[in-house]
Formats: C-alpha cells, structure tokens, sequence
C-alpha cells in the first residue's frame, strides 16, 4: 500500500448510493488509491450520505463527530463529504462542519483525485448535471451479486421527495455500455446482476426502453439472475410484465412503491396513479407471473392525512399481500412541495399508525411466507448465515432469505431446499436433489 494513499468509506443511504461508492472506488483506485476498511488506517476518509428524511441525515450528522475527533487527532488525514446531503445543504455543510476538507455532490466524482490531491476545501461549483459515469466500472466490493446503475436522477418531483433536487433530472447510460458490463461480470464469474435506477423501469437511452435492456442482457447471459430496482407504477408496462413473465432468469420480484392506499393522500403526494389502477396493476402481474413476489414502501403521518386515509392504507396492504414492506414516517424536506403544507399530523400520531402497518404487514408477511412450507425452492447460496456457525444462506428468485444447514456448499452455488419453516422475514428449510428436473435457470422462451 502506498503511503498516504488509503481511503476508508462509509455508506449511508440507499442502493444508488452503495453503487455510487463503487464508482468513487474505482475512480480513486485508477488514480493510484486502495481501499482500507479500518478508519484507524486510513488517510482519507469519505462519507456517502442520503439526505432521504431527517433521521438519515442525522445519523450521518453525528458520524460527522466522530471523525472531527479522529482529524483532531490526525490532522493530516482529508476529510471528505459526499452524496445527497452535499446537493440538499452544501453551504451548510461547509460552514458547520468546517473540519470537512472536500464537499461533493454525486455528479462531480470524477474530480475527487485532483481535490484529494489538492487537499483542500471542494468549491461550490456549478453541477453539470448530465453526469452518467457511463465509462466507468465500479470497483466491485463483493464477486457474487454486483449492481449496475443504469440511470441516475428523477424527473417525477413526488411532492415529499428531495431525490429530484439531490440527483438532478433524469438520465439513462447507454444500452450498449450496460451490456458491456453484464459481460465483463459473466466473465468474472459473477452470477447475479441487480440494475438499479430511482425509476428504473423508465429507463430510455434513445433507443430501447427498459424491457429490451431486459431482453438484451437475458440474450447475453442466460445464468446471470437479474434483479432490478425500484419501479414506478405508472411505468410498469404490459410489455415489461410480458418480458418479465416470459425470461425466466428475470426474478419474479418486484418492488412497486404505492406510497398510499388512499386517492386523496397520492394526488397530494403527485403519485400519478390512483388506488383502483394500482390494484389493476398488481391484478394484472400476478395473472401473467402467479409466483411473483411484491413489496411497497408506505409514507405514514404524510400533511392532512385523516385516520380514514390510514385504514384505506391498511386495507390497500390486505388487498394485495404484499411479501413486505418499507415503511417510514413522512419527513419534512426543505425545497419540496410538501415542505410548505404544515407537518400537521402530530409526532404520536404518526407513530402509532407506522406501528399499526408494520404489525398488519408482519402477519401478512407470515401468512404468505407460510404458504411456501413443503415447497422445494431454488436458492443461490449467498454465506453464512448471520445467526448460525452451521447454516448458509442465499436468496430464492422471489427474494426470499432462506436458511438451511451447510452440506458442503459454498457461496454462489445453486441449490434445492424444501421449506419446512417460516417467520414472517426467514424461511428455513434443508437441502434437497431432485432429479429428473430443468436445470436451475431455464429460460420459458426456449
Ligand atoms: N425512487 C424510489 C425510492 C425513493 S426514496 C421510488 O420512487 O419509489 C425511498 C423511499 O423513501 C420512498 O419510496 C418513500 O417511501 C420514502 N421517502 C421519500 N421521501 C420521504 C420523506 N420526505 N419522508 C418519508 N419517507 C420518504
Ligand atoms: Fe422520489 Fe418520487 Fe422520484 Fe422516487 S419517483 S425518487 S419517491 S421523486
Ligand atoms: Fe438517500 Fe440519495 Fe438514495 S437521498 S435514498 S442516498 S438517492
């Protein structure tokens, strides 16, 4: 390792962000960095922050203390501040936070060598915003499952959402870039691809839109399971579902946030749909995919919302049975529309009906997880299990974790496990050979 030239990084945030780091690795590696995981050894030390809800940006806030000790302490080490909250409080950032050496924002990456060489303060400059990193390969922290950001930014403004003005307008890579990489990783043995985008499935470099992406990479690589995140509603077309339907290795997963289940509530949010075209949505999915497996993130407590909006969320999440789902307080964001309708529903409030979801939603969970015991399902070994020294674990195409003893496999293997118990987040289950059956990933086109 060459002196002065270790970065630790920490991420917060979402999968954009993890992604992100990846590329601020590979951009400093090329620059002639290598990366630590220990803080004490490091003489860089970045942090990748969200700026999503208050509590995000607070968590990072206080980390933010941590390392003006460790600076006090070692005051040649660079400090530097990185992602949304650059974009949502840049000023802010580098009054408070004076210790701070760099400040950048997710679209001006590439300038982190010359700034880190420089090792001084980041100026606020004007953001490019057409910044795609479409020429650059993340340095991959793990060999198994890698993400491609296929997109960055968000046009659809959600009235509650900061991503807009923290990611800048909409932009997709190039199709034949992406493919580029899905190549580089079959190469490399990797055997999972999760394609990642704030509206992923409104993907569009000019010429092909999100199903031929899908159609594509499936074409290129047909043992590569490819997952993909987050879609919006209202892009969720019948050639998509079709697509999704037809590939087989396209995981039968989809994460389709709702927001709300009551009218009101979503025109207020600017969601575009109504709760009857969502219901018809999922109704249509699951007619053409029976086995897919669907999850939701829900704001509670958003302005104005009524305990009659809040029942028509709860009853929203029995009428579909979700497989699980993200659920957060609404947060007060400064520059969205919503910042100037009042916070009216009371801290308790919200509290109580975040709760009151996540119970519902647990039994759900359960329930559905449930039906899957006596079922053999296919699973691609991940590691070790968290909580057992003589169990793995791996993900089923549905995305559901499953644990099951050893037997001598190892990560990146596919297996069979017949399901013999579930919680409402685990199933359990043991290892199974069944013969006489398709190889693992078949393709239903074939
Ligand atoms: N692009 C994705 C996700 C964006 S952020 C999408 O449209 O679904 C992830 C989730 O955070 C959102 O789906 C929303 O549920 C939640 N979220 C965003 N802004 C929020 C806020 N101000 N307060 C509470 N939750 C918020
Ligand atoms: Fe935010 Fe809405 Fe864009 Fe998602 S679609 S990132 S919630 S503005
Ligand atoms: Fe957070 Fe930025 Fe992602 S605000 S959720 S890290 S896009």
């Amino acid at each position: 390792m060459q002196l002065g030239r270790s970065i630790y990084i920490e991420t917060y945030g979402c999968q954009m962000n993890m992604a992100d780091t990846e590329v601020v690795l590979s951009i400093m590696r090329d620059a002639g960095y290598t990366r630590t995981n220990l803080l004490t050894q490091a003489d860089i030390v970045l942090i990748n922050t969200c700026a999503v809800r208050e509590n995000a940006e607070q968590r990072v806030i206080g980390r933010l203390g941590d390392f003006y000790h460790y600076k006090k302490a070692n005051p040649n080490v660079i400090i530097g501040i990185l992602g949304c909250m650059v974009e949502r409080i840049r000023k802010d950032l580098m009054e408070s936070e004076d210790f701070v050496d760099i400040i950048v924002g997710p679209d001006e990456y590439r300038k982190l060598p010359a700034l880190v060489e420089a090792a001084k303060k980041g100026e606020a400059v004007r953001l490019s915003r057409v910044e795609k990193y479409d020429d650059i390969v993340p340095l991959r922290t793990g060999n198994l499952s890698a993400w491609i950001a296929i997109m960055r930014g968000c046009d659809n403004f959600c009235t509650y959402c900061v991503v807009p003005f923290t990611r800048g307008r909409e932009r997709s890579r190039s199709q034949t870039n992406i493919l580029k990489e899905i190549e580089a990783l079959r190469n490399q043995n990797f055997k999972e691809v999760t394609l990642l985008g704030q509206n992923v499935n409104s993907y569009w470099d000019g010429t092909h839109d999100f199903s031929d992406l899908l159609s594509s990479i499936v074409d290129l690589n047909r043992n590569l399971r490819i997952r993909f995140m987050t879609s919006h509603p209202q892009d969720m077309s019948d050639k998509l579902i079709a697509t999704i339907a037809l590939r087989s290795n396209i995981c039968k997963y989809v994460h389709l946030p709702v927001q709300s289940g009551s009218d009101r509530i979503l025109k207020l949010m600017n969601r575009k749909y109504s709760v009857k075209y969502y219901l018809n949505l999922v109704h249509k999915i699951r007619e053409a995919i029976p086995e897919i497996s669907l999850s939701t993130d829900i704001i509670t407590g958003f302005p104005t919302e009524t305990e009659d909006d809040h029942k028509q969320t709860m009853d929203l999440l029995q009428a579909v049975g979700y497989d699980g789902a993200y659920t957060f307080k609404y947060s007060p964001r400064k520059r969205t529309k919503a910042w100037s309708m009042s916070d009216d529903v009371p801290d308790e409030v919200k509290n109580r009906r975040l709760d009151e979801i996540i119970n519902i939603q647990r039994s759900i969970s359960l329930h559905r997880n449930r039906k899957m015991i006596g079922q053999i399902m296919k699973v691609l070994v991940e590691g070790a299990s968290k909580k057992s020294n003589v169990d793995l674990c791996g993900r089923t195409d549905t995305n559901k974790m499953v644990i099951f003893p050893k037997n001598g496999n190892v990560a990146g293997d596919y297996i069979n496990v017949r399901i013999e118990r579930a919680n409402s987040a685990t199933l359990f289950g043991t290892q199974v050979h069944v013969f006489n059956q398709s190889p693992v990933l078949t393709t239903r086109e074939s």
